[in-house]
């Protein structure tokens, strides 16, 4: 989410005359996009801010500006404890941004961190930034209403709201036009998407049944869901389309029922297995993926045996593991202790990341000898005679230089692979 707010910073800024530099020293201006859901994040953009206040003892013209979720968490606190900062802006007001930076010009200090109901930048066309030219984000809903125990994003982001069908149509077929293949259509929880104006009824279904209509030719991927409203009617709408990819984000986080109802996730871990039953049963094939947190409140062994014994059941190809931190105003925070200790959150995350990488090797054997359709985006790190791609489940996949370009979709065998990694044989044909 935060990589496709700025790009819609990057087309606010464009549109006021700015433009983007890949040297940061060249820069006038600096904006930091900070993301808020672990301390760590923010620790990390902390230590960044250090780097620009020495760009800025060189530079005393150099504007600084805090973007995004740490911004609305943290308000006028951040310009008090980061006195260099110049301007604080949070994710629903980026429309304000040329209006804030003439105020920081008058050598003021700049701020605004209204949340907005119905802000969704639906106009805005976004400048793609860093792009390989083949896959782009389409962000389609904003902010979330879930309030999961541990989670500050219901703050820092505000209230759910889903952005023109139309306009999300229009952008994908922008996209395809300009070389794009790919598209990964974004939102805090996209099952709710829901738009309901002058009688036009659109569900997430629905949406992703129109996008996948724009081209045979142009990929669809979704996240993330959420496994209390992940229907039957989405998974058919993914069996029968063949360019909405079959792979699933759907984050479980604790594999233990006491867990999950302290999370307050809406779910148990029988309707989430189900759920995968579902998947299984309607998506043959289809990569599955999660999120899991490790350590939090009041998480016994056994607890955390749940969480191993699912991630098993359902053989994950891919997660994100983290270590439970504790926000600020959260459920968590205002009602459960703090209570399990680092290195024992530090020891169980380790198991976890242990088993998935097992897994995620056992998967990707499981996929010797079978034949994808790779969407090729470039070149390989490792050596310029080969390629890199991914297949419809999400898997990275290396296959020889043939004379393909980014873009285009190549049928590759497997031949071998690694955990994280498919190495492939271009298909004869
Ligand atoms: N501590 C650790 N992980 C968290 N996540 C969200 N909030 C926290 C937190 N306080 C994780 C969840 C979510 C992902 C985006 O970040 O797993 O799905
Ligand atoms: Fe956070 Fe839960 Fe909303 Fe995801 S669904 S953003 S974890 S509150």
């Amino acid at each position: 989410m935060n990589f496709s707010d700025s790009e819609i910073v990057g087309s606010i800024m464009a549109n006021n005359g700015y433009e983007t530099t890949k040297d940061i020293k060249e820069a006038d201006v600096i904006f930091v996009n900070t993301c808020s859901v672990r301390d760590h994040a923010e620790q990390r953009v902390r230590k960044r801010l250090q780097e620009f206040k020495s760009l800025k003892k060189k530079n005393p013209g150099l504007v600084i500006g805090i973007l995004g979720c740490m911004a609305e968490r943290l308000k006028t606190k951040l310009l008090e404890e980061e006195e260099y900062v110049d301007l604080i802006i949070g994710p629903d007001a980026y429309r304000e941004l040329p209006m804030l930076m003439e105020t920081v010009e008058t050598g003021q200090k700049a701020i605004n961190v209204l949340l907005s109901d119905e802000e969704t930048y639906a106009d805005i066309k976004p400048v793609r930034l860093g792009s390989n030219g083949v896959s782009a984000f389409i962000s389609i809903m904003r902010g979330c209403e879930n309030f999961c125990a541990y989670c500050i994003v219901p703050f820092t982001r505000g209230k759910e709201r889903s952005r023109d069908p139309k306009t999300i149509i229009e952008e994908a077929k922008n996209l395809f036009n300009q070389g794009y293949r790919e598209v990964t259509l974004l939102g805090q929880n996209v099952n709710s998407y829901r738009w309901n104006h002058n009688d036009e009824l659109i569900n997430f279904a629905q949406l992703l049944e129109k996008v996948a209509s724009v081209n045979p030719q142009l990929r669809i991927r979704f996240a993330t869901s959420h496994p209390k409203d992940i229907s039957d009617d989405l998974l058919h709408a993914i069996a029968n389309n063949h360019n909405i990819c079959k792979a699933i984000h759907l984050p479980f986080q604790s594999g233990s029922n006491h867990i999950l109802n302290m999370m307050k996730r809406k779910y148990t871990r029988e309707w989430y297995m189900e759920r995968i039953e579902a998947i299984r049963n309607i998506i043959p094939g289809c990569g599955l993926s999660t999120d899991i947190i490790s350590g939090f409140c009041s998480e016994t062994e056994k607890d955390h045996q749940e969480t191993l014994s699912l991630m098993k059941w359902v053989g994950y190809d891919y997660a994100f593991m983290f270590k439970y931190s504790e926000r600020p105003n959260t459920i968590a925070a205002k009602k459960y202790q703090d209570d399990i200790p680092d290195d024992v959150k530090g020891r169980r995350l380790q198991e976890v990341i242990n088993l998935q990488q097992e897994l995620s090797h056992k998967s990707n054997l499981r996929d010797i000898g079978k034949t994808f359709e790779v969407l090729t985006e470039g070149i390989s790190r490792k050596s310029n005679d080969f390629l890199f791609g991914r297949n419809s489940q999400n898997k990275v996949v290396v296959f020889p230089q043939k004379d393909y370009k980014p873009g285009d979709y190549v049928q590759v065998t497997i031949t071998d692979c690694t955990s994280a990694t498919l190495l492939g044989d271009v298909a004869e044909s």
